[in-house]
């Protein structure tokens, strides 16, 4: 549009001079054309500067493009390399961990916590002196066998030590009254249903997976309020005794199994219980017991704590607890607590599992014939173990 004007006003002026108008009129359209093309001068100054405003930005925007593809490329790469990186590291973790393990935590005696009066004072935290020769460590894990899967992910299976037979017993779930006695391993492991099994059913129900089967007898925990533990005798199938169990606000003893307050276990030694009280809510407790009167003889404040805990067991004289995350890893012995001698930490053993499905739901120790009975996520397993002794360094 500028342009019509500049054309229009140099044909004005061609005009006027052809009509050879006065010099006046000619000076005033001269200025007046002089400021039109000053002003076209500068609108195109100006409408180049912002081209060239709009060119910069624009080429600004693609750097800055350009810049962020790259940048998001080397964030991926770099974040492959990574992970890579993390897991070679875990594997690494591992392979040390079983080459040399780690200092588990591990019982000082001069940590000796005092307590206020109980309403059953016992020996607490004192050093036991053990009835049995057994001085005994787990080395590793041997083998894993797996004997059957059941439906139920949660239970109990176990034989009693001191049994001449292979009597097998099953506490299927968490809570029930009854339980199933198969004559064999054999025999439990072939049978898809319990149809092979002579079920009992108690005078009272049980909960959770603490229980035994020691000496010809069951020591099962009644489900209640109050944490009885009743003594049943597997030959003619009656109540021989029971008592309350003598500690004050129970608290379950594994935080990832929480429906076991109170874990019992056999060993060499003989009876044991594992439990957790709210005055010590970190940290585990331990327990030892006459089979024959269901007196607590001892107890300890052990080192080992709760938080992560799925199951423990006692093997000659020394608990071993088992631990996991709640995103299922594979579950470890990570903490350790004599209750005869101190071992130092480096004797301690960090032993991983060689396997796992989802949580163990209950660890026994048979000391006869040196192994675990487990329930991991409704697999019925066998873990066999090799022993050393503490003494040899
Ligand atoms: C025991 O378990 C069976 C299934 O295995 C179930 O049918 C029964 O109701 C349970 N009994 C109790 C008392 O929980
Ligand atoms: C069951 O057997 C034990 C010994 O094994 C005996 O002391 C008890 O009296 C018996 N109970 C009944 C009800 O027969």
């Amino acid at each position: 549009m500028k342009s019509g004007i500049v054309y229009l006003a140099v044909f004005l002026l061609i005009l006027v001079i052809i009509k050879g108008q006065d010099h006046g009129l000619l000076t005033y359209v001269e200025r007046r054309i002089t400021s039109i093309e000053d002003r076209i001068t500068q609108f195109h100054d100006q409408s180049g500067i912002y081209s060239s405003e709009l060119r910069d930005f624009k080429k600004h925007i693609l750097t800055m493009v350009e810049n962020y593809e790259k940048d998001k490329e080397e964030l991926r790469s770099e974040l492959l390399n990574a992970n890579a990186r993390i897991e070679r590291l875990e594997r690494e973790v591992d392979y040390l961990e079983s080459q040399n393990p780690v200092t588990p935590c591990l019982e000082v005696d001069d940590k000796v916590v005092e307590r206020k009066a109980k309403k059953v004072q016992k020996k607490r935290n004192e050093k036991y002196d053990k009835i049995t020769d057994c001085r005994d460590m787990i080395s590793h894990i041997k083998s894993m066998k797996i004997l059957k899967k059941m439906k139920t992910s949660t239970g109990l299976w176990t034989k009693d030590p001191l049994a001449n037979s292979d009597k097998v017993y099953i506490f299927s779930g968490t809570a029930n009254d009854t339980l199933y006695e198969f004559a064999s391993i054999r025999d439990f492991s072939v049978s898809s249903h319990n149809r092979k099994a002579v079920s009992i059913t108690l005078p009272y129900p049980w909960k959770g997976t603490g229980h035994v089967v020691y000496g010809g007898f069951l020591y099962y925990i009644k489900e209640g309020t109050e944490f009885h533990i009743i003594k049943f005798d597997l030959k003619n199938h009656t109540v021989t005794d029971s008592a309350v169990f003598p500690a004050e606000e129970q608290i379950p003893a594994y935080s990832l199994s929480p429906f076991n307050y109170i874990d019992l276990a056999a060993d060499e030694e003989g009876l044991w219980a594992i439990f957790a009280t709210k005055e010590n809510e970190q940290n585990l407790c331990l327990a030892k017991m006459d089979p024959k009167t269901l007196d607590v003889e001892q107890m300890w404040d052990t080192p080992c704590r709760r938080e992560n805990a799925e199951s423990a067991f006692v093997a000659c004289g020394i608990l071993y607890v088992v631990y996991n995350t709640r995103l299922p890893s594979r579950s470890r012995i990570q903490c350790a607590f004599d209750v005869s001698d101190s071992l130092t930490p480096e004797e301690v053993p960090l032993i991983y599992f060689p396997k796992r499905y989802g949580s163990h739901s209950s660890m026994k120790y048979n000391p006869k014939e040196k192994y675990i009975s487990a329930w991991d996520e409704g697999y019925q397993i066998i873990y066999r173990l090799v022993m050393k002794s503490k003494l040899v360094v």
